[in-house]
């Protein structure tokens, strides 16, 4: 008598059986429900798959990591687990607001501050660094048409030329850049009525070659005048970044700003706290010189995520002075690394973001 032959396992099945319980902690769906776990392949008892992040600057793939090789481990008998990671950044489909997507452009978001000089050109430029760094797709445009200072703090210098009737941003650290310094010259001095600083921006979002971008992120300039109105008129928002100075009277700018992007309908991914405090290099001793942790209690009491602090160091005024924006250093330099822990929040909060908004109805 001949013996059927044994069907074996699906050991494939199997693991992504176990792999369905492992979560996203941003979209709080699981991976393989999201679509997240692709080409699982078993060789013998050698397992290989692709996990996709919901961005290169995610801050959970080690959670990730560690859950998928858990849940693999549960089944008792792959000896080899080979991870390969990508990513795949959501869109903003601007559930909700005014205008349309820049073509190619996933997430714009703005980086505000209801005070001057606060540091948001330098927040927005090592942000944008930082993200690129971490392997997104990511642009900048210098919104501040009143005072542009990307272009110095990127250490570009030059026009942008027209091709195919766009123009070509210039490039620096691998983001492409535009800035209303690049048209006009340095120390001219320009003044903007409403309706002009609205046509200048439309120009510079929609006249501009962007390419596909993970985020566009833009500098405001100070405050809550017509620059974030208009931008918020002009294309959806994904959220806005608000940069401030621990002290109170910061902080009465922060709540003014907050409140300006709810009536806007922009989501306020988070506040930053910037010169926070200042470690001497020779003792160690730490100063708190504007004060510290306002920012986090004000974005506490007003149910925002805090996305960081940022001491005040001479070597980021100095880089910045330089055009070398201290992201560029990488993740792992220590002045750095606070940009680069407030690009991940940026990221993880834009996530969150586009998963809760519904993509709107289709129209019948
Ligand atoms: N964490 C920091 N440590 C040291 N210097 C900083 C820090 N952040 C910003 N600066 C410096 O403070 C100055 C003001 O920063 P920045 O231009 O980024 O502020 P801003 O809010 O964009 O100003 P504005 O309102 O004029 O646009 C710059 O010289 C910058 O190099
Ligand atoms: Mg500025």
């Amino acid at each position: 008598m001949t013996s059927l032959p044994q069907v074996p396992p699906d050991r494939a099945a199997a693991v992504t059986q176990a792999l369905s319980r492992v979560m996203e902690p941003d979209l709080q769906r699981g991976l393989v429900a999201a679509r997240l776990v692709r080409d699982v392949r078993v060789d013998g008892n050698n397992v290989s798959l692709t996990v996709v992040l919901t961005s290169p600057a995610s801050p959970h793939r080690e959670t990730i990591e560690r859950d998928v090789r858990e849940a693999i481990a549960g089944l008792g008998w792959p000896s080899t687990v080979e991870i390969t990671w990508t990513a795949e950044v959501s869109t903003n489909t601007g559930f909700g607001q005014e205008g349309d997507v820049l073509a190619g452009v996933k997430n714009t978001l703005a980086v505000a501050s209801g005070k001057g000089g606060v540091g948001k050109s330098t927040v927005a430029v090592n942000l944008t660094v930082a993200l690129r760094e971490l392997g997104a797709k990511v642009g900048l445009l210098d919104g501040d048409i009143y005072g542009p200072n990307v272009p110095g703090m990127l250490g570009i210098d030059g026009r942008p030329i027209l091709e195919n009737d766009k123009i070509k941003p210039l490039s620096a650290f691998g983001v492409p850049v535009m800035s209303m310094g690049f048209l006009t010259d340095p120390g001219q001095a320009v003044i903007w009525r409403g309706p002009m600083v609205a046509q200048a921006l439309r120009q510079l979002l929609h006249d501009v070659a962007w390419g596909e971008l993970d985020y566009l992120i833009v500098d405001l300039p100070p405050g809550t005048g017509d620059a974030p109105l208009s931008l918020s008129q002009l294309l959806p928002l994904s959220g806005a970044v608000i940069v401030s100075t621990p002290q109170e009277v910061a902080l009465q700018d922060v709540r003014r700003g907050i409140a300006m992007f709810e009536k806007l309908r922009v989501p306020v991914l988070g506040v930053i706290e910037n010169m926070s405090y200042f470690v001497s290099p020779d003792t160690g001793a730490r100063f708190e010189i504007f004060d510290h942790g306002g920012a986090r209690r004000a974005a506490e009491e007003l149910g925002v995520p805090f996305l960081g602090e940022i001491p005040l160091d001479p070597e980021v005024r100095i880089a910045s002075d330089n055009g070398r924006p201290v992201a560029s250093r990488g993740k792992d330099d220590a002045v750095a690394g606070p940009y680069f822990e407030a690009a991940r929040g940026v990221a993880s909060e834009i996530t969150k973001l586009n998963a809760a908004r519904p993509d709107p109805l289709p129209v019948l």
